[in-house]
């Protein structure tokens, strides 16, 4: 039987409340993640930094204004994505996320899917993409490659932070962000054409009745 999703106002509480790992007593808030609820496109960095600390909201340094250039490119703003991280507290000094934290975090990234039950997840860098795809293989090789996961078309792209200092992944980044709209407007182009077939099949259908009729 298949449980009713958890409201994302109750991962928030569950989220704010949770003390499972030491990194709790580091931080300043929780963050638990920010944009629209019902978001077609479901967004998954790493673990907070120390602007993202401080002001309880992903992305909002540096590597946030990366992203929301990004997220033009793909025609898209943080109005119409949900961007969350794979763990909800920061790591010190900003080190990587231990497979420990990941483990007792995970759930929450679990319950958020749920929630907002996106068509599209795009996992920012090795620690997301690993998590979702449940994988070994980089984001070097995995990059800019739609993969299925269950119902989700996931698409990895690299951390927008890796690109500050390097160009090459500055224009890989903006390539898949580019790749990212298109499959969007693919996606919705398919959606109008099934509409557009179901109309029609309606129409000779109710031709075929009034022809039965008469
Ligand atoms: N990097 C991340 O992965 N997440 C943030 O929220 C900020 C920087």
């Amino acid at each position: 039987m298949n449980k009713q999703p958890k409201s994302l106002e109750e991962i928030r509480a569950q989220v704010e409340a949770c003390h499972a790992c030491p990194l709790a007593d580091g931080r300043t808030q929780t963050v638990f993640g920010a944009g629209n609820p019902q978001a077609r496109v479901l967004i998954i960095g790493e673990a907070p930094g120390k602007n993202e600390d401080a002001q309880g909201v992903p992305f909002v340094g540096a590597a946030g204004k990366k992203l929301n250039a990004l997220l033009d490119i793909a025609g898209l703003d943080r109005d119409d994505v949900f961007i969350a991280n794979v763990l909800k507290c920061r790591p010190p000094s900003n080190r990587d996320p231990r497979p420990e934290e990941i483990e007792l975090c995970s759930p929450f990234l679990r319950d958020q899917t749920r929630a907002i039950d996106p068509e599209f997840i795009v996992t920012l860098g090795n620690f997301a993409t690993r998590f979702i795809l449940k994988t070994e293989v980089g984001i070097t090789l995995l990059h800019g490659q739609v993969q299925q996961a269950g119902k989700f078309k996931v698409f990895p792209i690299y951390h927008p932070a890796a690109a500050i200092y390097d160009r090459k992944k500055q224009a890989a980044l903006e390539e898949d962000f580019a790749t990212l709209g298109c499959l969007i407007r693919e996606a919705d182009a398919a959606a109008g054409a099934t509409t557009a077939a179901d109309a029609a099949a309606a129409a000779d259908a109710a031709a075929d009745a009034a022809a039965a009729r008469s």
